[in-house]
């Protein structure tokens, strides 16, 4: 028995959350799995077509609390699975995982501010540098920095432009505090091999200016990149994935397996009732109910990243049963229309059951003739938006339940 005055282990937040909602995500970390390995031999295979003989290096995206999933839960399966580097977006984020005990290599993607440098020190966290204010501040420091360059080719959100980058890179060289461990852009249109070969074309060209000194990473791929973006296996060392090792932006055809979706979404029923013929429900009366008709109301809403936008154009499975969301999602709750389920077992579900909004792995892969499956990308689809924002606003205040299906 630990003694009162034993140290309670520190858990952040985002580590594990307790079920005491019901509704939750479930992050299926065997479809994490599946996804980074099947990445994993495809990048090898394309950079070998490539001529490339030395092994790739690969970054797992964790940014956003790895895009909803946890970082610090994706952060050692990932590693386990070959990749030896994490992408963060802030130095925050990079100061979680390390006070959670990761100690894998950790780039700040994005611009960090000037005082930011003695953290990153501190913490032993690379930082993203690219203009004039970032030499300066690098100068003044006292102790050594680790930074990458990242050379602007195109997509204009950060970086120094790539006519610039030589120059840029030699006066970094000259700064003695600072270790340049890598150069890297970023393609705009990952799914475009064109638009990735032009942005190649100009980073190659700075690569040639300033070639990369031993042991320097060079990299610009994000997932879609690294499958359009074939030709910069020649020179690059390192791939940065994300959204691929959560499973979705599958591309059928070029890899070998689907990718599968690693993020689920339950919640239990909190009220079921039996509405009049006629009657409207929720918010505005959007929907009217057509019968004496069963709904069940679940503890989820669009404070917890269900898009209110797919009020009235959602499903739910129940035991494969799958059920229409009727009315307008709400902040904390939202309805779903239960007859489905009685016409099928003659009797609604009761209080507690479990519907799935999301699933995981295989059975989110599935093509089924007329059926929509329960995934981000059919969201997506109805809400004209991505993945990547959907999921991101998952995370806010739902439960993380951790499986781990078979893969
Ligand atoms: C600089 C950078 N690299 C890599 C990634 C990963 O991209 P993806 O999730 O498309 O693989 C991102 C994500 O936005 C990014 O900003």
């Amino acid at each position: 028995m630990p003694s009162p005055n034993s140290k309670t282990p520190k858990q952040s937040r985002s580590l594990i959350h307790q079920p005491h909602r019901d509704a939750w995500l479930e992050v299926d970390l065997g479809a994490l799995e599946h996804n980074a390995k099947i990445m994993n031999a495809s990048i090898e295979a394309f950079s070998a077509q490539q001529g490339r003989v030395a092994p790739l290096e690969l970054m797992a995206v964790v940014k956003a609390d790895a895009y909803g999933h946890g970082a610090m839960m994706v952060a050692p399966i990932l590693k386990a699975c070959g990749f030896g580097l994490l992408g963060v977006a802030s130095i925050d984020e990079a100061v979680q995982l390390r006070q959670a005990g990761i100690e894998m290599p950790i780039l700040v993607l994005s611009a960090s501010p000037l005082w930011a440098m003695p953290l990153a020190s501190e913490y032993n966290v690379q930082l993203t540098v690219f203009n004039q204010s970032h030499l300066t501040a690098l100068s003044e420091q006292k102790k050594p920095v680790a930074v990458q360059v990242k050379v602007d080719t195109g997509m204009h959100r950060i970086g120094v432009p790539w006519q610039e980058a030589s120059a840029f890179l030699r006066a970094l060289d000259a700064i003695p505090m600072t270790k340049v461990s890598g150069i890297f852009s970023h393609f705009a249109m990952g799914d475009n091999p064109l638009a990735c070969q032009q942005q190649w074309r100009r980073f190659s060209d700075v690569l040639a200016q300033h070639p990369p000194r031993l042991g320097q990473q060079v990299h610009i791929a994000n997932s879609l990149g690294a499958l359009n973006g074939h030709q910069a296996w020649q020179h690059c060392t390192m791939a940065r994935l994300g959204i691929a090792l959560y499973g979705y932006e599958a591309h059928v055809g070029v890899l070998p397996q689907t990718l599968q979706p690693v993020m689920g979404l339950k919640a239990r029923f909190s009220h079921i009732q039996q509405v009049a013929a006629g009657e409207g429900i929720s918010y505005n009366h959007t929907y009217k109910t057509e019968k004496p008709q069963w709904l069940g109301t679940i503890p989820l809403g669009y404070a917890d990243g269900l898009p209110r936008g797919l009020s009235n154009q959602l499903e739910a499975s129940y035991q494969g049963i799958r059920i229409p969301q009727v009315g307008m999602i709400t902040m904390d709750q939202t309805i779903f229309d239960l007859s489905p389920i009685v016409d099928r077992l003659g009797r609604p579900p009761s209080l507690g059951d479990v519907i799935t909004l999301l699933e995981t792995g295989k059975q989110a892969c599935g093509v089924e003739a007329g059926r929509v499956l329960l995934t981000l990308s059919a969201w997506a689809k109805t809400l004209n938006t991505i993945e990547y924002e959907l999921m991101c606003a998952l995370r806010v205040r739902l439960p993380r339940i951790y499986t781990r299906s078979g893969v």
